[in-house]
């Protein structure tokens, strides 16, 4: 199988570049326009690979994008780029809405010139999976699970450029005819995961005896899904998904955001007894709430376990565990992001 992958110098990109080539031995094109968010050391595992090539790339360079999918011929393009912090598309939406829907629309728009340049057999065969997030369907309340059919109600300027995407995605199928599938998914975590983001944020804080800044009164809950989990359930969907439909992705490990953050500050002790920390509660901080801040976000991921078989391999306690370890003995990849990139300080305050 050849597949283009989008966004593959990301966190969640690389991780499916990696499983791709290494686990499931297909020819990976990774298209990357190497934002901040990205990261080239992610894919060293398979940096020279015979079946891993990558092209500096904007997905919303049309022209460059149809010249890349005529050259390469892929059988899939799974669609990754993206802005994808929400803090920051509280400071500055304008990139969120430049490649989540404008990149989004361009990049259909060049799979779709090429999907019709395809022999017939292969045109049949060819799928364009776009990879969303639980966000377009807005915050839940105590109880209920967002299913495919819940409603959209985004309310950050980053769930709200998601949606824009998934319905353009939606419309170059019902209208253009080509084959598409959209998964959802819950909040990832795991190795390679930028700072910015909450739980490196918090592994990384507790390590140096740093505040941990818990917004709002910490109870706020996210369904985490292990990125290895998710990397798996994308190739079962775009190899066995039916075209046209959605699939939700989440890990059914609904926490807390300041249960989260004692379980990472419990893992940092044990699993580095040199390290002597203050008290939990002189550690945590709370701070003031994120604008528009969703409450609660659960996924239900029948429709992926009963048709394709899918099941989340990581319970949210070990994940945490072995991404606690990972960021422990790879200081090496983090530390030049800190140094480079982004100091950990507070975004999204408007
Ligand atoms: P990330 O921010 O780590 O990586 C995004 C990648 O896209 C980066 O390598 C960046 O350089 C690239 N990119 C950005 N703009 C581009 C453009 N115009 N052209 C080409 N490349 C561009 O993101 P991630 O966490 O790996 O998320 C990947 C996808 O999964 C995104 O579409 C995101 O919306 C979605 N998603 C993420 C999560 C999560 O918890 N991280 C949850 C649900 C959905
Ligand atoms: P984040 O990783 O930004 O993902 P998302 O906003 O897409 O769910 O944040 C996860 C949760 O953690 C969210 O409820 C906001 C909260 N959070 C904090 O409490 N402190 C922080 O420093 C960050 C970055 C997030």
């Amino acid at each position: 199988m050849r597949v283009v992958v989008t966004g593959g110098a990301g966190f969640i990109g690389s991780a499916l570049c990696r499983y791709l080539v290494t686990e499931c031995g297909w020819q990976v094109l990774n298209i990357d326009k190497l934002t901040y968010a990205a990261d080239q050391r992610s894919l060293a595992a398979i940096e020279g690979a015979p079946g891993y090539r990558f092209m500096q790339a904007d997905i919303a360079d049309g022209d460059k994008i149809a010249r890349i999918l005529d050259e390469f011929k892929p059988d899939a393009i799974m669609h990754l780029a993206a802005e994808s912090h929400v803090d920051r598309s509280i400071d500055g939406p304008g990139d969120f809405i430049e490649t989540n829907i404008v990149g989004t629309y361009r990049l259909l728009d060049a799979a779709l010139y090429y999907w019709r340049g395809l022999a017939p057999d292969r045109q049949q065969n060819f799928r364009f999976l776009h990879v969303s997030t639980d966000e377009v369907y807005g915050s839940l309340g105590a109880q209920g699970l967002f299913d495919e059919n819940s409603r959209y109600q985004p309310n950050s300027p980053y769930s709200a450029s998601k949606a824009s995407s998934d319905h353009l995605v939606r419309a170059w199928h019902h209208t253009y005819g080509l084959p598409v599938l959209i998964s959802n998914c819950s909040n990832n975590y795991g190795p390679f995961q930028f700072p910015e983001k909450f739980i490196p944020l918090m592994i990384l804080n507790a390590m140096a005896g740093r505040k941990l800044p818990v917004y709002g009164d910490g109870h706020n809950i996210r369904d985490w899904l292990h990125v290895n989990d998710h990397v798996a359930a994308l190739r079962l969907i775009v190899q066995h998904g039916q075209v046209g439909e959605t699939y939700n992705v989440g890990g059914r490990n609904e926490a807390r955001n300041i249960d989260i953050v004692h379980q990472v500050i419990s893992h940092v002790r044990d699993l580095s007894p040199h390290r002597t920390l203050p008290k939990d509660d002189a550690l945590i901080e709370f701070v003031q709430d994120r604008p528009g801040h969703d409450r609660r976000y659960a996924i239900d991921a029948t429709k992926l376990e009963n048709r394709l078989g899918w099941q989340a391999q990581y319970d949210l306690d070990r994940g945490l565990r072995d991404t606690v370890a990972w960021y422990l003995n790879h200081e090496q990849w983090w530390q030049p992001i800190l140094d480079r990139k982004y100091q950990g300080q507070r975004l999204g305050v408007a």
